[in-house]
């Protein structure tokens, strides 16, 4: 199975419909986020699950520690294969993640979003975290492991230090990415995909590159080409 998730940000779901009738469930996860779930609910997660693919429902919780529990417990009855949470929610809320999603077999992987990549270091200045960027994302990696959290999502510029720092069990997935020959859009820290998995990524998400291509599927296995040249 490929490292790539492929993030489903469409407005509509026949859109996301038509391009994972073109995938193979065997080959490649998906991600599905605030947009496509807010138009579409569980419904459409159902039916991709039914079909066998791995679902990343990467809605972000961010609540006090019963709600969060409630709503992770809501995506696991989904059959979802990973979900994730803020670590800014703080151990509590972490703590309270981590025992809703024990519950379930399988279990999906639970994994914390640290700082999201969008903040520089004006923005975090002005919510009152002191420091350097890559200093509160170890923090707060270092939290989310500690709360038994499975790993988290990060910049690809993040992945040498929460590797080095956590270990390799630590799972590590990673959006900004962009083959060489792609159009950058608003990411700005980017990778390529060959980098980011040579660096110690496990999962890679990616969208438009994909998405957004003439031919999506051939442009999934252009990307995966060139992780493999990497590898050999
Ligand atoms: O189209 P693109 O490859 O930029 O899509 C990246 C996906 O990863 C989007 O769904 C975006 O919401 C998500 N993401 C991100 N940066 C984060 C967290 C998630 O780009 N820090």
């Amino acid at each position: 199975m490929t490292p790539i998730i492929i993030a489903l940000d469409y407005p509509d779901p026949k859109l996301a419909l038509s391009l994972t009738k073109q995938l193979d469930p065997q080959h490649c996860r998906l991600k599905i986020g605030k947009e496509l779930f807010t138009r579409s609910g569980p419904p459409l997660v159902e039916e991709l699950v039914k079909q066998g693919f791995d679902i990343f429902l990467d809605l972000k919780f961010h609540d006090i520690p019963n709600t969060v529990a409630r709503a992770c417990e809501a995506a696991a009855q989904l059959g979802v294969w990973m979900i994730n949470v803020h670590a800014l929610g703080g151990r509590q809320m972490l703590l309270a993640a981590r025992e809703a999603v024990a519950k379930y077999s399988p279990q999906p992987l639970l994994v914390a979003v640290t700082l999201l990549t969008s903040l520089e270091r004006n923005d975090i200045y002005a919510i009152g975290l002191h420091g350097e960027l890559d200093e509160n994302v170890l923090r707060l990696a270092r939290l989310a492991d500690a709360c038994g959290l499975d790993g988290v999502v990060c910049s690809p510029w993040e992945i040498a230090l929460i590797r080095k720092t956590l270990g390799n069990s630590f799972t590590l997935v990673t959006p900004g990415i962009r083959p060489a020959s792609s159009a950058t859009n608003d990411q700005k820290r980017i990778m390529t995909p060959a980098q980011a998995v040579q660096l110690g990524a496990n999962y890679l998400v990616i969208g438009r590159p994909i998405t957004a291509a003439p031919a999506p599927l051939q442009a999934l296995l252009e990307i995966e080409e060139t992780i493999r040249e990497t590898r050999d």
